[in-house]
């Protein structure tokens, strides 16, 4: 029987689930929190699992939508991808059926992009959808397909997919990079794992997630390492063996809940949470005057003592690792708002990401947006309860914390953007006292 699947030209979608949250502000967060492990390197390790045909077994992996959407992805390659408990995956990716990475799995999740490398350097040959597309938004993969042709691969792209092939094994090669890509260097990375002779990546990515990818890649047996901070080298092997990792913990899920105890005037320790990956983010709440103490492993915001409104203003600008993360953006501009004063925001690595400032203005923000990439944000104002709109994961989690901090009751709709990526969100706000919660969103009935 024919699929009553549409062709990848008629793909929609499939419907989302539409969930709201409800957050009643004003009340200061108090308590423990553990942070789970980082999006950004579980879903890159479980990609990875392909270059082996042994099992890999992964724990601390964080229970969100895009770790499952990877599985999912996996799971339709033919891999076998066990889940046998809470945190932990197991890959075993013997036999692959299909090296074919469809629109669907694209349209859903840009890393699934990360599949390209290991599978090409390993089975010489794949085709992946474009993940961005028209279709699907702009973001370029230009520098992930260079790499790959710098390293020997034939790459064409044909309706909107890559076929890429390696005629032999892939070479080893100098990947020089224009500009710093975090699954750029992870996708160059892991093809020259199985590559024949040396690889140098330069620059490479410094992000922590970059290097938990190696200590796996280490653990199957790969030979990498980072020579310079901005510098990986890899000299290929001919077989990778199955390895077990800890995915580190999530650094853009700590930067989440400082802030959101700085902007409740609350009390919290951060569990699992090593200061030394926050970089750049770090230094911006010294300077606005969060009062953050770095333990070994914990993270303690003590914000009770300062009145609301009293944070510095500062100017910030995001850049690569060690710079302030661009996922850790919204969140500051919610700081912003508690500040005394004009502060300015630059936002270097992506266009559309200040675009969600026009929702914090609903919640009484004074925000000035410049351009794409320059805002200005007035403050201290005394956020209101407002009904909002997500329009993508890091922003849905900064709407959270204004709510948290407004006056009265706010109401999220979007809620599946924030599940993408963070674990229980909404019940770790809970834990700490907030009064939050997430429910189906009700639909007007239609007009007769
Ligand atoms: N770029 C290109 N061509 C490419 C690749 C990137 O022009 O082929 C541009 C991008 O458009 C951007 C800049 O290079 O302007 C840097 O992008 P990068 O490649 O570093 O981003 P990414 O690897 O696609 C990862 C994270 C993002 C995070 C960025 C920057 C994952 C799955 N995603 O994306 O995380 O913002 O690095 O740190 O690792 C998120 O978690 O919400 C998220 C968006």
């Amino acid at each position: 029987m024919a699929e009553d699947r549409p062709f990848h030209w008629e793909y929609r979608p499939e419907p989302v689930v539409k969930e709201i949250f409800r957050v009643e502000g004003g009340r200061p967060l108090s308590g423990t929190v553990s942070i789970s492990g980082a999006k950004n390197a579980a879903l890159k390790v479980l990609a990875a699992a392909t270059l082996t045909g042994e099992r890999c077994r992964f724990t601390n992996v964080p229970e969100i939508e895009d770790v499952r959407v990877m599985a999912e992805t996996l799971a339709h390659l033919g891999v076998v991808v066990d889940h046998p408990e809470p945190g932990v995956y197991e890959v075993a990716a013997g036999d692959i059926d299909w090296l074919f990475v469809p629109l669907e799995a694209a349209a859903r999740m840009r890393a699934s992009f990360m599949l390209l490398g290991p599978l090409l350097t390993r089975l010489g040959r794949v085709i992946i959808s474009n993940p961005g597309g028209d279709r699907i938004g702009r973001r370029p993969v230009d520098l992930h397909v260079e790499a790959m042709r710098a390293l020997g691969a034939e790459i064409e792209y044909r309706y909107g997919y890559y076929y890429a092939k390696a005629p032999g094994r892939l070479r080893g090669a100098e990947v020089s990079f224009p500009q710093v890509s975090v699954m750029g260097t992870e996708n160059a990375m892991l093809a020259a794992t199985l590559a024949d002779g040396h690889t140098v990546i330069r620059p490479a990515a410094r992000e922590p997630e970059v290097d938990d990818l190696i200590v796996f890649l280490q653990a199957m047996g790969a030979d990498v390492q980072r020579t310079d901070p901005d510098t990986i080298e890899i000299d290929g092997k001919r077989r990778l063996r199955g390895a077990e990792h800890r995915v580190l913990p999530d650094r853009i899920e700590t930067g989440t809940f400082v802030i959101a105890t700085a902007v409740t005037g609350g009390r919290v320790r951060l569990e699992g949470a090593p200061c030394d990956h926050l970089g750049g983010f770090l230094d911006a709440v010294a300077r606005a005057g969060v009062p953050v103490a770095c333990g070994k492993d914990t993270v303690e915001i003590d914000a009770s003592n300062v009145g609301p409104g009293a944070f510095r203003p500062i100017d910030v600008e995001t850049a690569p690792y060690p710079g302030l993360a661009t996922d850790l953006q919204p969140p500051t501009c919610v700081l912003l708002t508690q500040a005394a004063g004009t502060s300015r925001v630059h936002e270097t690595i992506f266009e559309d990401r200040l675009e969600w400032l026009a929702e914090l203005r609903r919640m009484g923000a004074i925000v000035t947006i410049a351009d794409d990439h320059h805002a200005s944000i007035d403050g201290p104002t005394r956020l209101r309860g407002a009904e909002v709109e997500i329009g993508d994961l890091r922003a849905g989690a900064s709407l959270i914390l204004a709510a948290l901090a407004a006056q009265g009751t706010s109401t999220i709709r979007g809620a599946h953007h924030v599940h993408r990526g963070y674990e229980n969100i909404d019940g770790k706000f809970a834990e700490l006292g907030a009064r939050i919660e997430r429910r189906a969103e009700e639909v007007p009935p239609s007009r007769p």
